[in-house]
């Protein structure tokens, strides 16, 4: 028996301390299922204000100087998750991260002048604690870092060629985030010029974190197998495809999973009535309230089509509007809760104010809205023109909420569309077109209405989702058979360098 696998896991969101998405999540989720599942993991983060004061039983570990001549000392605060008791490690610098707004913009949707440096210190601090010079006793045997924000954490591990370094991981949560900067931030982040070209930090004449990742780590992931492929392919692979495909073997999909403690409608203090997956009574009760609150009609057999989602051009939440005219004409009501992209924002205000009793839209980011929708609603409406593996349809699943998505990534792997055979089989758990168009959108919510008026069909697919179990045990295994095939320990080849980093 050998001790413990430590591991570092690096993100710039962790829930429920911040979250602006899905990766937030997943930071809180997996740690926490790594740690059950033996594992010694601390989870570092940026000490925003918010994070600093949700966190639990904090205490400093020590100091990590100034490395960008920032003005200030920087120092690390340990502390815990709160409900999960992971330890968290907040990277303390109040010049970068004590401000207002949120962890990437500020209150006007703006990005900070200085992620560079946010961004930077965080992948620093990150190095920093895997070798000698760190302050504190614990040193990682693995470094897991998360999108964009962490990229150069493994950049830098290269840049100090330090002795004992730790296996290093990198997941891509979304390949189109990739953090790109001038080329005069390399210095300033304190690299040397030589690293520097396309074997290196650069892309397409600028600093990228991404690509930054992607070159340095030993093994790279991402967040459901179908994704795995697809940023492998110009269509989705944002530019990357080919450093990727170059890397195909230290590639691996590893599916998402749900917190169920967090994502549970029999426990869940948001809602008004608490129901048991499958409680069909209990539900009803929900969209009763629901449609209460939102000043939709109180009819108990009327579709209501709920979306909950930052609204993007990467979700399809513009196709949403396309099919409105068709959903209102088919007599479902619609209830929206998300921020995002000004133009889709008044979008839905326009089409909610001139259709106040079939059509609720609260703009803004919510997390008892987001419960309470959830449990309400009788569709979830992902028309996703790419998914790295989304995790409402997790949700939904859980509380009876039946998904109408695009087949893509990790919506691809995980929905059974409904047809005759798979709703003869037990399997069909919701509705799926394969061409990301209004049309074909419009046609799977027309298939959708149709059958929620059939209530045992109905019954079988709420059946086939609330069956399902995508909790995190199952993911965190793979992740810990990652990290033994870089130190040994499993039946790994052990091999600990990337090929892309290999001398050119
Ligand atoms: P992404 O990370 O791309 O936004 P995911 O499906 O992986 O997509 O995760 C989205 C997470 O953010 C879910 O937990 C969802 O409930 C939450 N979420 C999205 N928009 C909102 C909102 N407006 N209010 C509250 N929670 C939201
Ligand atoms: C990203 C992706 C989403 C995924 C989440 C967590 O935000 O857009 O599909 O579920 O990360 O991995």
């Amino acid at each position: 028996m050998g001790s413990a696998m430590r591991v570092l896991f690096t993100s710039s969101e962790v829930f429920p301390l911040i979250k602006t998405g899905g990766l937030a999540d997943v930071s809180g989720a997996l740690p926490a299922a790594l740690a059950e599942a033996g594992a010694d993991v601390r989870v570092l983060l940026p000490g925003y204000p918010q994070a600093i004061e949700a966190a639990a039983a904090k205490r400093e570990v020590g100091l990590l100087g100034d490395p960008f001549g920032i003005g200030g000392e920087t120092r690390i605060i340990a502390g815990k998750l709160p409900d999960s008791g992971v330890p968290v490690w907040l990277v303390d610098c109040p010049a970068l991260y004590d401000r207002g707004g949120g962890p990437y913009q500020d209150a006007q949707g703006r990005d900070w002048p200085d992620n560079a440096l946010r961004f930077g210190l965080l992948s620093w601090a990150a190095a920093r604690l895997c070798t000698d010079g760190s302050p504190a006793k614990w040193r990682p045997r693995i470094l897991h870092c998360n999108d964009w924000q962490t990229g150069l954490a493994p950049a830098y591990l290269h840049a100090w060629e330090t002795a004992a370094r730790p296996g290093t991981v990198f997941t891509i949560h979304n390949i189109a985030y990739q953090g790109q900067f001038g080329a005069e931030m390399v210095g300033r982040l304190g690299f040397p010029p030589e690293m520097y070209g396309v074997e290196g930090l650069e892309y397409y004449d600028t600093l990228s974190f991404l690509k930054a990742g992607l070159f340095y780590s030993d093994r790279l992931t991402t967040v459901s197998p179908r994704y795995a492929k697809e940023i492998q392919t110009a269509a989705f692979g944002c530019g990357i495809e080919g450093l990727l495909e170059l890397r195909s073997d230290d590639l691996v999909g590893i599916l998402n999973g749900a917190d169920y403690q967090v994502w549970n409608p029999a426990t869940d203090n948001y809602l008004a009535h608490p129901y048991k997956p499958g409680d069909l009574v209990g539900k009803a009760r929900n969209k009763a309230a629901l449609q209460a609150e939102l000043g939709l009609t109180p009819s108990p057999d009327t579709p209501l089509m709920v979306v909950v989602s930052r609204l993007s051009d990467h979700k399809g939440i513009d196709l949403v509007l396309a099919a409105l005219p068709a959903l209102l004409k088919l007599g479902a009501q619609l209830a929206l809760v998300g921020t995002g992209d000004r133009q889709l924002e008044d979008g839905f205000r326009a089409v909610a104010a001139s259709h106040p009793s079939q059509v609720a839209v609260r703009i803004g980011y919510s997390e008892p809205l987001a419960h309470q929708m959830m449990a309400g609603g009788d569709m979830l409406l992902m028309p996703s023109r790419f998914e790295p593996c989304g995790l409402t349809q997790f949700y939904a699943f859980r509380y009876g909420t039946v998904p109408v998505a695009h087949t893509t990534g990790g919506l691809a792997d995980t929905l059974v569309d409904t047809g005759y055979d798979t709703l003869m089989n037990g399997t069909a758990n919701g509705f799926v077109f394969e061409h990301c168009n209004a049309g074909a959108f419009q046609w799977a919510i027309e298939r959708a209405v149709a059958l929620y008026a059939k209530k045992d069909p109905w019954r079988k697919i709420l059946k086939a989702g609330f069956a399902q179990d995508f909790s995190w045990g199952r993911s965190a295994a793979r992740y810990l058979e990652v990290y033994k095939s870089l130190t040994g320990n499993g039946n790994g080849n052990g091999k600990g360098n990337g090929k892309a980093r290999g001398k050119a």
